[in-house]
């Protein structure tokens, strides 16, 4: 009989409040079973850590159990199980690292550990060929709890640029909040202005800081100072701005660096008007995620192992999750 060559995985991602597990099979995306607990979180305005760990306790094995069905493999199929090592909030990544190592060693599989930076950055690439990564490249990750540029060079990361305060998710999220919107923002928010073809109808100032910080607070405190404009309108011009300050970012480097290949991941890399203005750019190739593999999702965790195995390392059972992990390499 002929051996197999598949190579199987499980991937699993607990880093916020996404319970995501999903199997690829020789780096192609065969199940994704996606357990969102925004409805929990909604009413304190976003994510209690504590009660975010507990929820995912409470479902992982159940969503373990859909994607093995959903994939119609045998637990025994598994070649491997990958999963975040960090950054995250310490006690929901505890909750995937402790199933993911106790299922390999029951198993008798490999368990390995990725950034989930890291799997952001790779994420354009899921279900594509490697060939298509290329090898030096802008990278911007825009997520609930980070904005950062960098440079990737082969399969190294350098960061040039992040905020100095918050981050541009976690600005969407607030200024919903304040004017008393649902948890997330972000996709509120997007829609909102691109019914008003995302005008800056108040002259919101552009924050550009000197080389490649990125800088939130001042754009936050004049939403608050507008609060009682036409909500529409405020909104709009928030996100001209917001996204405006990266777009700026994003060009300054494709110059200063002569670079012509941008990479974006994270949460807010499902923003339409940021997806459409970098579209806009003159001279840039760009590679964007599908909408299902910007927010948190565990195929991106999955096809790291498969992109680039010098992003992997083997948990070793002594092993603890790092929650503030940093992007570079
Ligand atoms: O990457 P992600 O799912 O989680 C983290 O790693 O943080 O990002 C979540 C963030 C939230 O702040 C959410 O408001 C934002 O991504 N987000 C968006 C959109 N969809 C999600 N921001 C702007 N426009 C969107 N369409
Ligand atoms: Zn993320």
């Amino acid at each position: 009989m002929q051996k197999s060559i598949d190579h199987t995985i499980m991937a699993i991602e607990t880093s916020c409040d996404d319970t995501s597990i999903a199997i690829l099979r020789n780096g192609v995306v065969i199940s994704q079973i996606t357990h969102s607990q925004i409805e929990n979180h909604n009413k304190f305005g976003g994510v209690i850590p504590e009660l975010a760990a507990r929820l995912h306790s409470k479902n992982i094995f159940k969503l373990i159990n859909l994607a093995i069905e959903d994939s119609a493999i045998n637990l025994k199929n598994l070649n491997a199980i990958v999963v975040t090592e960090g950054p995250g909030l310490v006690n929901t990544l505890q909750v995937g690292f402790l199933v993911a190592k106790s299922l390999a060693y029951a198993l008798k599989i490999k368990c390995y550990k990725v950034n989930h930076l890291i799997g952001h950055a790779f994420s354009p690439f899921i279900n594509e060929s490697i060939q298509k990564i290329p090898l030096k490249s802008i990278v911007l990750i825009v997520s609930g709890g980070h904005t950062i540029l960098a440079i990737k060079k082969n399969y190294n990361f350098i960061i040039i640029g992040t905020t100095r305060d918050d981050s541009i998710g976690e600005v969407y999220d607030k200024v919903a909040r304040m004017l008393g919107l649902n948890y997330p923002g972000g996709p509120i928010i997007d829609k909102i202005a691109y019914e008003n073809s995302n005008r800056n109808f108040l002259n919101a100032p552009i924050t550009n800081l000197e080389k490649f910080d990125f800088s939130y607070s001042g754009l936050k405190s004049w939403v608050l100072n507008h609060k009682n404009e036409n909500k529409e309108e405020l909104l709009s011009s928030f996100q001209n701005v917001a996204i405006e300050q990266l777009i700026i970012k994003i060009k300054k480097a494709m110059k200063d660096y002569d670079l012509k290949y941008l990479i974006i991941g994270g949460g807010v890399s499902a923003n339409r008007y940021l997806r459409q203005k970098i579209r806009d750019i003159k001279d840039i190739y760009s590679f964007i995620p599908k909408k299902i593999y910007s927010t948190d999702n565990a195929a991106m965790i999955g096809n790291v192992y498969f992109k680039s195995k010098r992003n992997i390392r083997e948990v070793k059972i002594s092993d603890d999750v790092k929650p503030n992990l940093l992007m570079e390499t």
